[in-house]
């Protein structure tokens, strides 16, 4: 019986993880998974979740199930700290999902249920989302979003071509820190496609999954804030990976602002009966982490400074990759007004190729590169290799 499946691919960017772990080399260089790593190649575990885990160890009263909607407690806190003022009195469906990505596929099986058609997807983004859009049998209709070789947002085109969306349609935006180009809609330009979404009648999906790591933790909300403050509904997939640093815990929420409370209450039976039949209910201890940091004021102080401290070291990196890469491709002088982990060099796959190969430089093909992955000691080498292609 099992003989009528035929085997897949590994994931292409997953599989980094192993080809890089194999690779015998010293000095290899992983720029592949957006994992934040500090100077000494370690993915951290914040001050603030350490001691929020001690705490759980000592006073979680329970592991009995939270049921299919999760924590109310963490799903209002993680709400307040995404939307700050947009979010308040706000009717609002929530639910503690499987990560950031169990937040996009729910949101998407709520959308396949409702009859949504079409999702506008603006290339390239993180491969993922038109996997999981597919899978929930969603027809995924893309539009340019950014240019590799001049390394600018298509604004005006990503505008033409929504303007060509039919009412009910959804359209995916990445709230900051893009993935995988780094490159993100200005105040400006956030309060014109918020304009275009509210004219159009069309449901946007935010995805918020680096929030803290670009300008700032307010900074890179503002844009889906602003959307928030325009749109009559909306549709808000957040992950804790990154912000938080749980990417094992699987830690995120989906969030529906609706335009009454009976709606906010239809579409949060709808998203419960979906998890119910995927994954029944979600893991709870990355929740009751970012919960106990989020309800303790040091501790948030002492969240806050630390990813900030995050924030400046991605900057820096920013900067001398940013002055170092010019030499040779001018555009990349905009490395550094680009944001969070991803960059999006122009680069050949078979360059990229050489790169692994010659150098043990890891990188997906497209030519993203993962910043944050990047200790200051090892900067001047890597250019160095990126200039000897
Ligand atoms: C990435 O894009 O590298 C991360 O979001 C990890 C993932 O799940 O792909």
């Amino acid at each position: 019986m099992f003989d009528a499946l035929t085997r897949q691919p590994d994931d292409p960017l997953l599989a980094l993880i192993g080809l890089f772990r194999a690779d015998e080399r010293a000095g290899k260089v992983d720029l592949g998974v957006g994992v934040y790593r500090d100077e000494t190649g370690a993915t951290p575990i914040f001050r603030a979740v350490k001691e929020a885990e001690r705490r759980l160890v000592e006073t979680q009263p329970t592991k009995a199930y939270v049921g299919p909607e999760g924590d109310p407690v963490f799903l209002d806190r993680l709400w307040a700290l995404t939307t700050g003022e947009a979010g308040k009195g706000r009717a609002t469906a929530a639910l503690q999902t499987p990560g950031g990505s169990g937040a996009l596929r729910l949101a998407a099986d709520l959308m396949a249920r409702m009859g949504t058609k079409g999702i506008w997807l603006g290339l390239p983004s993180w491969p993922n989302h038109a996997s999981i859009f597919k899978a929930a049998g969603l027809e995924v209709i893309t539009y340019p979003f950014f240019d590799i070789p001049s390394q600018a947002v298509l604004f005006d085109r990503m505008m033409e071509a929504l303007a060509g969306a039919a009412a009910g349609d959804a359209v995916l935006l990445h709230a900051s820190c893009h993935n995988p180009t780094g490159a993100n809609l200005s105040a400006e330009q956030w309060r014109a496609v918020s304009d275009l979404i509210a004219e159009k009648g069309l449901l946007p999906l935010v995805d918020i999954a680096y929030q803290g790591y670009g300008r700032g933790l307010d900074e890179d909300a503002a844009g889906l804030r602003t959307l928030l403050a325009t749109v009559p509904e909306a549709l808000v997939s957040v992950s804790c990976s990154k912000s938080f640093g749980l990417y094992r815990e699987r830690t995120g929420a989906i969030y529906a602002a609706c335009s009454n409370s009976e709606t906010a209450l239809s579409v949060r039976t709808n998203l419960a009966a979906l998890a119910r039949t995927s994954y029944s209910m979600p893991p709870d201890h990355g929740a009751a982490i970012v919960s106990t940091i989020l309800g303790d004021p040091a501790l948030t102080a002492d969240w806050k400074a630390e990813i900030e401290t995050m924030r400046l070291r991605i900057t820096t990196i920013r900067e001398r990759l940013a002055a170092g890469l010019s030499a040779r491709w001018q555009v990349l002088t905009a490395i550094r007004e680009q944001e969070g982990m991803f960059s999006l060099l122009p680069l050949e796959e078979a360059d990229v190729l050489k790169l692994r190969a010659e150098h043990a430089i890891y990188m997906p093909t497209s030519g993203r590169i993962n910043i944050a992955g990047l200790k200051t000691a090892e900067v001047d080498a890597v250019i160095t290799k990126f200039l000897s292609l």
